[in-house]
């Protein structure tokens, strides 16, 4: 299929690739570089094959159109630009129709630690090269199918910390230690150290009914990250009707970013060099 004729559907726009200044360009240059040194004993391995494949590289921001040709040979998924953050609706139909929203703007030079909204370094490096991964990929999609009934249902806000807790901020467990899978962490330099290297956060077994009464901070760095086997054992956690899930959700109470309850299984970390 070719990427570029897909309907992307309302609310998309093209990504003015040729129309980024060099200044824009110097930025992903700088956080590219700052990253590529910090994950190369961090990230998982399926991430650090994504971005080979995928060549994104410091050489600048990327054109989504080059991108798109080979995550369609790989996975069928493909990215279509959107302003900013999209209805939670929008965003969920995406997902279900293998495509990836993601933002065009930068962030200003003096934004390179922190921004408040997503922007396409965030969105490109941190997401994009999990989804050349099959089963990631795959997971992603059901993720999209599954936020859209979790609309009818009124629980979001149940699975939303799914989302969080895995694709934002999801740490796997390899021979060669924890290592980081989400997007919010790989994206963020001082949450890649912290997130692996830290004695302050609690890292948890992956328990899906835990992950989805467990709040999250926005705000900083999280208290309390969750650790996967592998992607498998992702997808085949969230395969079955969540209907049920909700319906017992609804009389539990919340549990606090940084609180440990019974049954948590602490991961221990292992000695970095
Ligand atoms: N199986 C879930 C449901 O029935 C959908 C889902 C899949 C949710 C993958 C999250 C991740 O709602
Ligand atoms: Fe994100």
């Amino acid at each position: 299929m070719d990427g570029s004729s897909a309907p992307a559907g309302a609310g998309t726009i093209t990504q003015d690739w040729a129309g980024y200044r060099p200044e824009e360009h110097a930025v992903w240059r700088r956080l590219f570089d700052r990253q590529a040194r910090a994950l190369a004993d961090r990230a998982a391995p399926e991430f650090l094959d994504g971005i080979a494949a995928l060549r994104v590289s410091a050489d600048g921001i990327p054109d989504f159109r080059r991108l798109n040709d080979v995550l369609d040979r790989a996975t069928g998924w493909q990215i279509v630009a959107v302003p900013g953050l999209v209805p939670d609706a929008v965003f969920f139909g995406h997902l279900a129709q293998r495509r990836f929203p993601s933002t065009c703007f930068i962030r200003r030079p003096e934004q390179l630690d922190y921004i408040e909204a997503p922007d396409v370094f965030h969105d490109i490096f941190g997401h994009v090269p999990m989804l050349m991964n099959p089963v990631f990929g795959d997971y992603m999609q059901a993720y999209g199918q599954g936020g859209l009934k979790a609309l009818g249902l009124g629980s979001l806000h149940h699975l939303a910390r799914l989302y969080w807790y895995t694709v934002e901020f999801g740490l796997v467990r390899t021979p060669a230690g924890l290592r980081i899978y989400g997007s919010g962490i790989v994206s963020s330099h001082a949450e890649s150290i912290y997130a692996l290297d830290s004695d302050r956060p609690h890292r948890l077994a992956f328990d899906l009914m835990r992950i989805m009464r467990t709040n999250y901070r926005i705000d900083d760095v999280q208290e309390t990250y969750f650790v996967i086997d592998d992607y498998d054992q992702l997808f085949a956690a969230t395969r079955p009707d969540f209907t049920p899930y909700y319906a017992a959700l609804a009389r539990q109470p919340d549990i606090a970013p940084g609180a440990l309850v019974p049954g948590d299984r602490p991961i221990a970390r292992e000695a970095r060099p």
